[in-house]
């Protein structure tokens, strides 16, 4: 299928690379905008491993998404920084706010919510990112906005 040759094509470019995995995954994810379950094995088959390892380095890492996202990806820092600044509470509010958990997207197809570790922002947290778009000092009237602003 078309997509076999595209799943082959990232592993071809990387494979035999340190860290191969890894990069290999973000080549999917960056060719489908996720990494789509029918090519975990074969990654797996590539690089000689299980579809369990590939499986388990997929769900540790936050970065890879196992559906597509929705047309807007509201990213939330969960690091420490922002922790100490409330970031944990935006988080929750969020969450309210849109009726989604982590790695959920909205039945209408608006907006995936995902966690994020250190935006760089740190001295503006607690931090968030909308569509690769950085947000600084989040609080309770941009949450809102964010949500009025996903919804439209
Ligand atoms: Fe959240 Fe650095 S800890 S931006």
């Amino acid at each position: 299928t078309e997509t076999r040759q595209r799943v082959a094509d990232v592993v071809d470019a990387f494979k035999g690379q340190d860290g191969a995995l890894l990069l290999i995954l973000h080549g999917i994810q960056d060719e489908f905008g996720y990494v789509p379950d029918e090519t975990v094995p074969v990654v797996a088959d590539a690089l000689n491993l299980s579809r369990a390892d590939v499986h388990g380095v997929i769900t540790f890492y936050h970065d890879y998404r196992k559906h597509p996202a929705g047309r807007h990806v509201l990213k939330i820092c969960r690091a420490e920084a922002c922790q100490a600044m409330g970031g944990e509470a935006m988080v929750e509010r969020a969450m309210e706010l849109l009726g989604l958990n982590f790695h959920e997207t909205s039945s209408d197809n608006a907006v995936t919510l995902e966690p994020v570790f250190c935006l760089g922002l740190c001295a503006c947290a607690p931090a968030a990112m909308l569509d690769g778009q950085l947000i600084g000092r989040l609080d309770e009237d941009k949450l809102r906005e964010i949500v009025t602003e996903v919804r439209a």
